[in-house]
């Protein structure tokens, strides 16, 4: 049986770091647009409050992306469940991500949009789990390195629950 969720990072300390991450985004940019493509679906709730943290103009995009047998096998099968409607061809792209586990998603859709030609491209994620890493990734932002724990909330589920949660907390095996 699971635990109660048990908070790790309150909203107001996700809201400080996410302005701070923003801050530091306008600055890196000063020419937009940035073509923010957020990972369905667990980067929706970042994508929407760093997008209003970052001061240059901004395109808003989402991509859907499932993985099997990610954290278990090295393969780690990865497919497109919904792709980008608009060219990111000569465009500054920034993937926003919740959290970097094995490094799998991010691996294969970095790859992907480099194919597509953008100007440039890098990563920004809310929280980072080096320990998991299977996969070396080259995240340019990152909000929280966080140990190997299950953390929900924040746009993070478990079997789609805990979404909405404003904090982000952690489950426990009881
Ligand atoms: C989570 C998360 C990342 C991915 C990271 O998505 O949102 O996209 O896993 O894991 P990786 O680094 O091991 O590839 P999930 O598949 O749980 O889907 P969701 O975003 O819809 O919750």
């Amino acid at each position: 049986m699971l635990s109660a969720p048990r908070p790790f990072l309150t909203a107001q300390q996700i809201r400080t770091r996410v302005e701070e991450m923003g801050v530091q985004i306008t600055t890196d940019y000063p020419d937009g647009p940035i073509y923010l493509i957020a990972i369905l679906k667990g980067a929706f709730i970042f994508m929407a409050d760093l997008a209003r943290a970052i001061k240059t103009p901004t395109r808003i995009e989402f991509i859907g992306i499932s993985s099997y047998g990610r954290g278990k096998t090295s393969s780690g099968e990865v497919k497109v469940t919904k792709d980008l409607d608009v060219s990111i061809e000569g465009h500054h792209v920034l993937v926003v991500e919740d959290i970097i586990d094995s490094g799998v998603t991010l691996t294969y859709l970095v790859n992907l949009l480099k194919q597509r030609k953008p100007k440039s491209i890098r990563i920004a994620t809310l929280l980072d789990k080096p320990d998991r890493r299977l996969r070396p990734v080259d995240v340019a932002y990152v909000g929280f390195q966080i140990p190997d724990e299950f953390v929900v909330g924040y746009g993070l589920d478990f079997a789609e629950d805990y979404r909405n949660l404003g904090d982000i907390c952690v489950l426990e095996n009881q």
